[in-house]
């Protein structure tokens, strides 16, 4: 069983202290990224978002970041002649920087192996569902929920994950569950559901920040957590 100490990848000589350094990759408008941004803000989250980065020049992830002072990054892939390419430059982009956690939020592009063996452990992903049910390639935004509906399911949720090769198969930190209501529409299920997402995502990040996360082959554990 391989185990991974996420301890030892946590910067403790930051100019702030020892807040860790957060980039987020965001293709749309961000809600995940400003409840991340917040909990920085605030101190619940031990670190700082420095960049945010998009593959959409339009992106109101991007115009968030801006708001708060935070480099925004856009990254054109037609500038590219490869995914691989692209996520060479992502990557350089990102280490230049010295990020030491990379969240996804809402990035719409899958990532290549090669991006996710150089990020080992230090890339995080939020789901709009309970994986691995309604999850992997094809399943994001709406048709997520309408998925749930039409399969009938009566509880679904939310999952924040490390990401590895598997699209959405990686370890899982925390999950939350909501319940599916007999009149819920896409729209109404994605609403209630986003509610949870911008609760547990910084729970995730605040818990990596802290140094109590630990991968054990498939499962994520939680120091000094009493629960
Ligand atoms: C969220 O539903 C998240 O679960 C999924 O993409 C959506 C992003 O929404 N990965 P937002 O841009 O954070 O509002």
């Amino acid at each position: 069983m391989v185990r991974y100490d996420l301890k030892g990848v946590r910067r403790v000589t930051d100019s702030q202290g020892s807040k860790i350094r957060i980039a987020v990759l965001a293709s749309g408008r961000g809600t995940n990224l400003q409840a991340i941004i917040d909990a920085t803000e605030s101190g619940y989250i031990p670190g700082r978002v420095i960049v945010v980065i998009s593959d959409k020049r339009d992106a109101y992830a991007l115009e968030r970041a801006r708001k708060h002072g935070i480099e925004a990054l856009f990254l054109d892939p037609s500038s590219c002649s490869s995914r691989d390419e692209y996520d060479k430059l992502l990557g350089d982009e990102i280490e230049r920087r010295g990020a030491d956690l990379i969240c996804l939020a809402g990035f719409m592009r899958i990532l290549s192996p090669s991006f996710i063996s150089r990020f080992r452990n230090r890339i995080m992903n939020i789901h709009p569902a309970l994986l691995p049910s309604f999850g992997g390639v094809g399943m994001y935004g709406e048709r997520v929920h309408k998925a749930v509906l039409d399969y009938g399911v009566k509880i679904t949720g939310c999952t924040v994950h490390f990401v590895t090769e598997d699209v959405d198969g990686g370890p899982i930190i925390i999950q939350e569950a909501v319940p599916v209501l007999d009149d819920d529409t896409p729209e109404t299920l994605a609403k209630r559901v986003l509610e949870h997402e911008h609760r547990i995502y910084p729970e995730a990040i605040k818990l990596f920040a802290e140094g109590r996360l630990e991968i054990v082959g498939r499962r994520v554990r939680i120091r000094g957590d009493k629960g």
